[in-house]
């Protein structure tokens, strides 16, 4: 059964109603373009298969939360942040009651998902934006895609209190079949790019504990280096639009570690654009190198590597057929990312889970999915 049936029927057992309105959106992998969403910079994710399903309907005053594979949860409404997984449909639902009078007798959730958690395939964002489209839905007032996508953002940034930029609520919202999105993160301006290679997504099996104190951290760095930048160049709103040919004297007047975080941030961002044409243009081989480059700069520079995500990335560019590897989401322990020829994607997931010094928890192919759409309950 899919994910949108399952929900159906989790609604029911739940609620003994039927759902008013479901709705799903995959989960999001990203190609390369890491931790440059925030500073306004290039990205390149695209969605996945798999997808996160959310019926929703009246929750008699109450909030009502029913998942799959996590505690029932029943709260007050409207709702306070709880740090539990309810949080994620609560802050949507809590973002959209202003204007969805559906929402003034509480909400119940169902939520049925294929998106496997911990890979760092940002299942909160598929649940975020499947919430927003069902609840969309049932208020009979339709959203673009791109303002889901936002209210998804923004109920993780207000609600839930992770200061995340918007990549992954994009492109769950508005990921195209076997292409990526180039985004670019301030005009929101995005075209698909055609994906080509093999996609290996590798769970570390590390803990991601801290991570989100970590992220804080490094955002803390990119606006203390914004400020010491700014007497010298005051239109400066992004690091990204720091000019590469003067870096290298840039650089050296911002004081360690903000000088290795802003490298990372300038040299990570045409690293995505001209991994885009890469692929555009066929070629794999500058891809993969351009992936490998980003992994040594989040090592080296961004310092969100760990000493297994480093093995598991040196253990996979040593397999045949591959193009690069690296760390994929935030850092700090969660995936790695391996490209592979076309066509050898199966091999390397063969060899990978064959890996006994590795022992890797999970390993599997990831294919460039559809966007957020509505399912018929
Ligand atoms: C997390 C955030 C994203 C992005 C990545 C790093 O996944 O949710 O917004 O910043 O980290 O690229």
């Amino acid at each position: 059964m899919n994910p949108a049936q399952r929900a159906a029927d989790l609604f029911r057992a739940s609620f003994a109603s039927a759902p008013a309105a479901i709705a799903s959106a995959p989960g999001r992998v990203n190609l390369i373009g890491e931790h440059v969403d925030y500073h306004g910079g290039h990205v390149l994710p695209a969605a996945t298969l798999e997808r996160t399903a959310v019926a929703v309907g009246p929750g008699g005053g109450r909030l009502r939360a029913v998942s799959e594979r996590a505690e029932r949860l029943e709260a007050d409404w409207p709702p306070a942040a709880s740090g539990r997984w309810s949080d994620y449909p609560a802050g949507v639902g809590e973002l959209m009651r202003k204007d969805a009078a559906v929402l003034a007798d509480g909400l119940a959730v169902a939520v049925a998902s294929d998106v496997p958690l911990a890979m760092g395939l940002s299942s909160s964002a598929a649940l975020e934006v499947a919430t927003a489209a069902a609840i969309a839905a049932w208020a009979g007032t339709p959203r673009s895609a791109r303002d889901l996508a936002e209210i998804g953002w923004r109920a993780e940034n207000e609600f839930v209190g992770m200061p995340c930029g918007l990549m992954d609520q994009i492109a769950s919202a508005l990921g195209s079949a076997g292409s990526a999105l180039l985004l670019d993160c301030r005009s929101l301006e995005m075209h698909p790019v055609p994906v080509g290679v093999d996609l290996v997504l590798v769970d570390s099996g590390e803990p991601r504990a801290l991570r989100d104190s970590r992220y804080g951290e490094r955002r803390r760095e990119g606006a203390e280096a914004l400020a010491l930048l700014r007497p010298e160049f005051p239109a400066l709103l992004c690091l990204v639009d720091l000019p590469p040919a003067r870096l290298g004297t840039i650089l050296r007047r911002l004081p360690a570690p903000l000088d290795r975080r802003v490298k990372h941030v300038v040299n990570e961002n045409q690293r995505t654009v001209l991994a885009a044409r890469a692929l555009e243009s066929g070629d794999h081989a500058a891809f993969g190198t351009l992936v490998n480059a980003s992994h040594n700069s989040l090592r080296d520079l961004y310092e969100c590597s760990t000493p297994r995500l480093d093995a598991i990335v040196a253990a996979a560019r040593a397999l045949p057929r591959v193009l690069g590897a690296r760390l994929v989401g935030a850092g700090w322990g969660g995936a790695v990312l391996v490209v592979a020829e076309p066509g050898a994607g199966g091999m390397v997931v063969d060899l990978l889970r064959a890996d006994r010094a590795l022992a890797l928890p999970e390993v599997r192919l990831v294919r460039p999915g559809a966007g957020v759409r509505g399912e018929v309950s």
